[in-house]
C-alpha cells in the first residue's frame, strides 16, 4: 500500500511517501522552488517522491493531509459570531477552508494523467494529531507523554496527552486565540524579524540579553492549571483581526499580531534594518525565559497526571532547541524525544502514519528515524556536471581531483584542520531544516576567526547567530555537561567550562552548543570524517552549518557548485570529487 503524506497550503509545504509502513522519501517544497519556507501545493516534492518509488499517482492508495478544516467547525463559527470578527477575516478563513477541501483540483492541474478519483483517496488528519504521531512513531517507545505546540493548526495551538497500548490519547488542548507559538511570533515581529520562520533568530539573540522585561512580560502569557495557559489578548490583534497568511508565489507571510498595548508597554518596535540594541536583546531573553517557564509548567502538570519517564515533543515550538535542552533539568522526564521534523513539514509524515495505523499497517520506525530522505546523485551524474562546467572551473582556476573512498575522508579532514571551509555534499538530502552532514558546510571548531568568516563571507547572515557542533556520540560526556543523544540538533546543552577554549567557533555567547550527535548507524561517512579529524586534532567535533547562502539548503550538485563559486568557500566535496580554489 502506498500513502502520500502532505503539508499543503501552509508554510514549509512538504510531501512524503510510504510503502507498506516504510518511509521511502520526503522533501520540503522550498528545496525545489528555492523560496524559503515555500507554501502552497508541494507539486515538486510529490513528483520527487513518486519518482523515487518509480510509481505514478494512480498507484497511490491514500493521500493524507495534516489538516482537517472541518474539525472544530462549530467552535470556529461560535468564536467568529461571539467576537463579531471582521467579515473579511471570515471570508479569508472560508477561502482557505475551501482550498484545502478542493485539493483534487490542484492534483488534476499538476498530474493531468490521473485516472482515479483523487477526492476519494484524500484523508484529512487533525493537525495536532499528525504532529503527535510524527514524534511518537519516530521512537520505539511503548508508552510516553506527549505535547504538540505551535502557532495554530485546526483551531488548536497545543495538545497534551499520553501514548499507551499503541494509542494516542489526548488529555488537554488549547484553542484559538491562545497560543505560545503566536506569542513567540509576536516578539519576533516586534524585534524586526518579519520573515516567516524567523523565530530562531530571537532564540539566538536571547543568549546575549538579560531577562529584565520578564516581570512586565509575565502579564502577556500566564500559566493555568486547567487551561494550560492564557494570552492576555490586550497585547494581540489576531483574536479580532485573524491571522492573515498569504503565500502567493511561495513566500509565506503573516501580518503583525502584536497590538498597540505591546508598544505602550515595551516601547517602539525595532525596524527591520535598525541596529540591535541591548534592549532588544533583553526583550528576546525575557520572551525566551517566559516561554520556558510556561512550557516547563505545562510539562510538569502533564507529568503529575501521568508519571512517565518519556516525553515526545513536536509542533513548530519544538524547534526551540534552547528550551528543549533545559527540559531534563526542569522536569521529571528522563528521555526527551524530538523527531527530525517537529514542525509542519513533518506533519506530512505524522498524517501518513495516522492513516496507516487506521489501516492496520505496521510502521517501520527505523525508516522514520532516518532523516536522509531526499534527492541523491551518483558519481557518474556528478562527473557529467563537472564536465559540463569545465571551462568555468578553468577560468576560476578550480582544481578538481577524484579520490577513492578510503583517501577522500583523510584529505577532507586534513583540509578542515588546516582551517579550510568545506562544502560537504553526499548521499540523500536531509528532510527538515537542519543539515546533518549530507548538505553541510564544515569547518574547524578550534578556530577563533572562522565564525566571523562564515557569517560575513559565506552565509551572509547576522553575526549573533551561533554555529552547531557535530560530535561523535561516544564523546558527548567529555565535552558537554549533559550526556544525551541528539541526532537532529534539536537540543542546546552547555559545553564543559574547561573545553570551551578548545572549540571557540561552536561555543555560543552563553557557553552552549546546539549539538548533533553522530553515530556510525546514523551517518557512517560523516562519522568516519569526524573520527579522522579527531585523530589529527584530538577534537571529536566538526563545526556543521547548512550548505546555503541565505537561501534554502542546496539540493543538487549544480546548486552546490553555484554556492561554492559565489562565496569564499575553499573546498567543495561532491561525493568522491573534491574541488579546491
Ligand atoms: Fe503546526
Amino acid at each position: 500500500m502506498y500513502i502520500i503524506g502532505l503539508n499543503v497550503f501552509h508554510g514549509d509545504a512538504s510531501a512524503c511517501l510510504f510503502k507498506d509502513g516504510k518511509l521511502l522519501a520526503a522533501a520540503e517544497e522550498e528545496r525545489f522552488t528555492r523560496i524559503k519556507h515555500s507554501a502552497g501545493f508541494p507539486k515538486e516534492s510529490i513528483k520527487f517522491c513518486l519518482n523515487e518509488a518509480n510509481i505514478s499517482l494512480n498507484e497511490i492508495n491514500f493521500i493524507a493531509l495534516n489538516r482537517n478544516p472541518k474539525n472544530r467547525i462549530f467552535n470556529k463559527l461560535y468564536y467568529f459570531i461571539r467576537n463579531q470578527l471582521k467579515i473579511k477575516n471570515f471570508i479569508n478563513r472560508y477561502k482557505n477552508f475551501k482550498k484545502i477541501l478542493s485539493l483534487e483540483d490542484e492534483f488534476l492541474k499538476h498530474f493531468p494523467n490521473v485516472k482515479h478519483k483523487i477526492r476519494k483517496k484524500i484523508i484529512h488528519v487533525d493537525h495536532h494529531l499528525a504532529h503527535a504521531a510524527s514524534s511518537i512513531y519516530s521512537t520505539n517507545l511503548n508508552e510516553s507523554n506527549y505535547i504538540t505546540i505551535d502557532g495554530f493548526g485546526d483551531f488548536l495551538s497545543t495538545s497534551v496527552g499520553v501514548f499507551k497500548e499503541d494509542k494516542i490519547i489526548k488529555t488537554n488542548e488549547v484553542e484559538f486565540p491562545h497560543s505560545l507559538g503566536l506569542f513567540y511570533t509576536s516578539i519576533t515581529q516586534f524585534l524586526g524579524f518579519k520573515n516567516y520562520g524567523d523565530e530562531y533568530k530571537v532564540m539566538g539573540l536571547a543568549s546575549y540579553g538579560k531577562p529584565t522585561f520578564l516581570e512586565k512580560m509575565s502579564s502577556v502569557v500566564t500559566f493555568d492549571k486547567e487551561k494550560l495557559f492564557k494570552l492576555n489578548l490586550d497585547f494581540f490583534r489576531h483574536h479580532k483581526e485573524g491571522i492573515e497568511m498569504s503565500w502567493i508565489e511561495g513566500t509565506p507571510n503573516i501580518n503583525n499580531v502584536f497590538s498597540d498595548k505591546f508598544i505602550e508597554t515595551f516601547g517602539k518596535e525595532r525596524l527591520e534594518n535598525e541596529k540591535i540594541t541591548n534592549k532588544h536583546k533583553d526583550i528576546a531573553a525575557s520572551a525566551q525565559k517566559l516561554y520556558e517557564i510556561i512550557l516547563f509548567k505545562i510539562l510538569n502538570n502533564l507529568y503529575d497526571k501521568n508519571q512517565s519517564d518519556n516525553l515526545c515533543l513536536s509542533g513548530g515550538c519544538a524547534m526551540n532547541s534552547v528550551a528543549n535542552g533545559k527540559i531534563l533539568q526542569n522536569t521529571n522526564y528522563k528521555n526527551i524525544f524530538i523527531s527530525h521534523t517537529p514542525n509542519d513539514s513533518g506533519g506530512a509524515i505524522g498524517a501518513a502514519v495516522v492513516v496507516q495505523k487506521k489501516n492496520k499497517i505496521k510502521i517501520n520506525i527505523n525508516s522514520i528515524k532516518n532523516p536522509y530522505l531526499g534527492n541523491s546523485y551518483d558519481s557518474n551524474y556528478i562527473k557529467k556536471i563537472i564536465k559540463k562546467r569545465e571551462t568555468e572551473f578553468q577560468e576560476k582556476k578550480i582544481n578538481i581531483i577524484e579520490y577513492d573512498q578510503k583517501k577522500i575522508l583523510n584529505e577532507v579532514a586534513l583540509n578542515i584542520s588546516e582551517q579550510k571551509i568545506v562544502g560537504f555534499f553526499q548521499g540523500r538530502m536531509e528532510f527538515g531544516s537542519r543539515a546533518l552532514g549530507n548538505r553541510s558546510i564544515l569547518a574547524d571548531p578550534r578556530s577563533h576567526e572562522i565564525k566571523n568568516i562564515l557569517n560575513s563571507k559565506i552565509k551572509r547572515r547576522e553575526s549573533f547567530r551561533p554555529f552547531a557542533p557535530s560530535i561523535l556520540q561516544d564523546e558527548v560526556s567529555n565535552w558537554f555537561k549533559v550526556n544525551d543523544q541528539v541526532p537532529y540538533m534539536s537540543k542546546v546543552y552547555e559545553i564543559k567550562d574547561n573545553k570551551r577554549d578548545k572549540v571557540p567557533a561552536i561555543v555560543h555567547v552563553d557557553g552552549t552548543g546546539r549539538l548533533q550527535t553522530v553515530t556510525p548507524e546514523t551517518n557512517l561517512r560523516f562519522y568516519n570524517l569526524i573520527k579522522i579529524f579527531q585523530k589529527i586534532t584530538n577534537v571529536p567535533i566538526i563545526l556543521n552549518t547548512s550548505f546555503n547562502e541565505n537561501e534554502p539548503i542546496v539540493r543538487t550538485p549544480d546548486q552546490a557548485i553555484n554556492c561554492f563559486l559565489r562565496t569564499n568557500m575553499d573546498v567543495l566535496v561532491l561525493e568522491n570529487f573534491v574541488l579546491r580554489r
